[in-house]
């Protein structure tokens, strides 16, 4: 097969960094400790770790072996596995298309609290509605965004060697050294109430880690379990092309199967400690009530969090936001090399040239989203249940509604169509156990399929009360 110019990682540790960046994004900080703490605490955990090296090997090595066996990005890559299954590689690039829409305003969101937290500014992000007013401030909101992605397609624009790799190299060591050392310091936190109680860190973390057995009834536990794989499937960007492109820029001489299980254990462990870092903290300074999910966790519960740590909290502030913004920028940049990638491979045009066309769309639509808290405010009520405004709806588009029906069809066309061997023999090139091509063979073709219909139903509101 041709071999394709938008350019290749230089060895085996930049490919799982830049992948491991793309992986590790808002999900693993601001969506896992919530899951953790209100699945019971060590059993989601137990749950979640079974399921890494499992379902999520099989996703993530699908999307990864289909970017190297073909050296093609996704519109282009399931037509060779099968030329009647093109429509599935035209509904994958869809994906990062509605993301890059909104991305770089929950970049440009982060963002804002470095600015404060660098500047004196620090001590307004503590009250609760520093946050709602930033966002509704069309001004401020769009230049932020736009500031993000300016950055990102700067990276993306230096190509895939001198851009992605060399950004993920210095950024995610930096990103993992943050993470643990705020998680240690969370550990040593104590306080006492008015009333005389002590609350420690220590006490945090044995509700974080120790599994809530009350929580193993049938209809408890199946919740658990589907969390848990929504959590995960969207925490390893699969499903939406970025792997399958990441995929495509890996030498043949790398071993694949080791690199996929280094790109798990990294993303794994960032969320595990991203709840060692935020649980502690929150049973400190709020009670587990004012465990939240989204923004308003790191917008708005941490900044009130850090401010109760008094001086200190004035450095971990910043480290935790500048750690946010490394996430963020490293996944953006895996959207937007999906995009450019694609383009490229289209319409036969070069880096620079594609940047610019690309960016002509996205600064306006970023601009667009950013005001969907202000000049453009809509409330718009999504098949789930919830109530949202522009940036929900895309996302909801994307993450809800597509990702889990790309994964089902594509698992169907892997699992039952062209066979699992062809993926199988990929990631297995240069050596891997017997066991773990059964284990795929088992999950591609018997439980993601499920696991996908049930996500799907799920997302268009089939359970809805
Ligand atoms: N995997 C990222 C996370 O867990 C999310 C992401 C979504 C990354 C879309 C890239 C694209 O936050």
């Amino acid at each position: 097969m041709s071999k394709k110019t938008a350019g290749t990682f230089s060895s085996q540790l930049g490919f799982v960094l830049a992948a491991a960046g793309s992986a590790v994004g808002v999900g693993n900080i601001w969506r896992f400790p919530y899951l953790a703490a209100k699945d019971g605490g060590g059993l989601f955990l137990i749950i979640y770790l079974i399921l890494v090296f499992t379902f999520g090997y099989t996703l993530l090595a699908s999307d990864i072996a289909i970017g190297r066996k073909t050296q093609k990005n996704s519109l282009r890559a399931y037509r060779l596995l099968h030329p009647k299954w093109n429509f599935l590689g035209i509904l994958t690039f869809i994906v990062p298309l509605i993301i890059m829409t909104y991305y770089a305003v929950i970049g440009g969101w982060i963002l804002r609290y470095v600015a404060a937290y660098c500047t004196n500014e620090g001590a307004a992000c503590a009250e609760a509605d520093f946050f709602p007013h930033f966002i509704s401030n069309p001004a401020s909101s769009a230049a932020y965004s736009i500031i993000f992605l300016a950055l990102t397609v700067f990276i993306v624009y230096k190509g895939v060697e001198s851009g992605i790799e060399r950004c993920s190299k210095i950024v995610m060591p930096l990103l993992l050294f943050i993470v643990i050392a705020i998680a240690l310091y969370s550990l040593t936190l104590k306080r006492s109430d008015s009333d005389g109680t002590v609350r420690s860190g220590i006490q945090g973390l044995f509700f974080y880690i120790k599994p809530d057995l009350r929580q193993l009834n049938p209809k408890r536990f199946l919740q658990i379990l589907l969390d848990a794989m929504s959590q995960l499937f969207f925490s390893l960007s699969v499903s939406m092309g970025i792997m399958i492109t990441y995929g495509s820029y890996v030498k043949k001489d790398v071993n694949l199967n080791k690199s996929i299980a280094q790109i798990e254990w990294f993303d794994t462990a960032v969320a595990l400690l991203a709840g060692l870092m935020i649980i502690p903290a929150i049973y400190v300074f709020k009670g587990m009530d004012g465990m939240q999910s989204g923004p308003s966790l790191i917008f708005v519960a941490l900044p009130q969090v850090f401010a109760s740590m008094g001086k200190i909290g004035l450095l971990v502030a910043p480290a935790f936001f500048i750690m946010a913004a490394f996430a963020a920028l490293t996944s953006c940049i895996s959207v937007l090399e999906t995009i450019v990638a694609n383009f490229m491979e289209l319409l036969h045009t070069s880096r620079k040239r594609t940047c610019i066309g690309v960016s002509a769309f996205y600064f306006p639509a970023s601009v667009i989203i950013a005001l969907g808290y202000s000049l453009f405010y809509v409330d718009i009520p999504l098949p789930n249940g919830s109530i949202g405004q522009l940036l929900d709806l895309m996302d909801y588009i994307s993450n809800s509604l597509l990702m889990p029906f790309i994964a089902l069809l594509s698992s169907i066309l892997i699992g039952s169509i062209v066979g699992y061997q062809w993926i199988a023999e990929e990631f297995c090139h240069n050596g891997c156990k017997m066991a773990r091509k059964h284990v795929y063979a088992f999950m591609i073709r018997f439980v993601t399929p499920v696991v996908m219909c049930i996500l799907f139903l799920q997302a268009v509101g089939l359970f809805n009360k």
